[in-house]
């Protein structure tokens, strides 16, 4: 499949996880990928793992909490690509916080990057969006719509990505700017194998019980479902949140 040829994709938190496979993906498929994140050694990890005689990924390193920092990175990929046909805003911080021990600056902390980078992201580059066929693919989580012990503060942010992006869709819906939220489970990525997701004093039952019916999925398999979205096999899809959680909402 060539879904994105000549194909201009601003993708962040493209250095792991999620968003390396989605950068890898939509750049497989012919697209131009302007790749964002703060981990400048993780970008160069992506960017070699493109294969020859497919589309290009550029690198641009920058924190996605930071106004101006996303303000430049914007204007440097509309620049490097020459316009800026698709949105993709991967990059997300998680923190286990038990009730008791939640501070301020967990919040401040997860709001900043997961919610404040996703929607200064989005108001940047529609700037550059066509109208009639650009689209912001957003990615939330399944723990938007789905209550898990010990995640409060994480799920209330993927909350408010998820009803920005509905909102954000009926904003544009008279530019055909299509937005929409997709919302994984579980998938095996350095956000989930992190030693401090779960901490050893907490009990952890609960989440050993829950697995979904399909198991854990591997970051190519949301990649898989980011390309869709932004595709124009989408073309009529938005507003409406696509959550690739592998059953678990069964
Ligand atoms: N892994 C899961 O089970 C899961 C489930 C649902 C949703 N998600 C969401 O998917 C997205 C990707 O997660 P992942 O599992 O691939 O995690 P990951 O840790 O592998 O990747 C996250 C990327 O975001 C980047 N990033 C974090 N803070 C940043 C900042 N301030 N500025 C720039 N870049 C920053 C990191 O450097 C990293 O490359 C996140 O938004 C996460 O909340 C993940």
């Amino acid at each position: 499949m060539n879904r994105f040829e000549d194909t201009a994709v601003l993708l962040t938190g493209a250095a792991s996880g999620i968003g390396r496979a989605a950068a890898l993906r939509l750049a497989s498929e012919g697209a131009a990928v302007f790749a964002v994140d703060r981990s400048g050694d993780g970008l160069r990890g992506t960017a070699g793992l493109l294969p020859p005689g497919t589309g290009r990924i550029h690198t641009h390193v920058a924190d996605v909490s930071d106004e101006g920092a996303v303000v430049a990175a914007v204007s440097r990929a509309a620049e490097t690509m020459g316009g800026i046909d698709v949105l993709v805003n991967v990059a997300g911080v998680h923190r286990t916080t038990p009730i008791d021990r939640l501070t301020v600056d967990d919040l401040r902390f997860l709001f900043s990057v997961n919610v404040v980078g996703t929607a200064v992201f989005c108001r940047e580059a529609l700037r550059h969006l066509p109208d009639g066929t650009g689209v912001i693919v957003n990615v939330a989580s399944s723990s938007a719509t789905h209550g898990n012990p010990f995640t409060s503060a994480y799920s209330a942010t993927k909350g408010a990505v998820l009803a920005f992006s509905l909102s954000l869709a009926s904003e544009m819906s008279h530019r055909r700017i299509r937005v929409v939220p997709v919302s994984p489970g579980t998938v095996a990525t350095p956000l989930t194998s992190r030693s401090d997701m779960l901490p050893a004093d907490l009990d952890t039952s609960y989440y050993r019980r829950i697995r979904a019916p399909f198991g854990t999925a591997d970051p190519q398999q949301i990649a898989g479902v980011i390309a869709f979205a932004a595709s124009p096999d989408a073309g009529y899809l938005t507003g409406a949140e696509i959550r690739a959680d592998g059953g678990s909402h069964i």
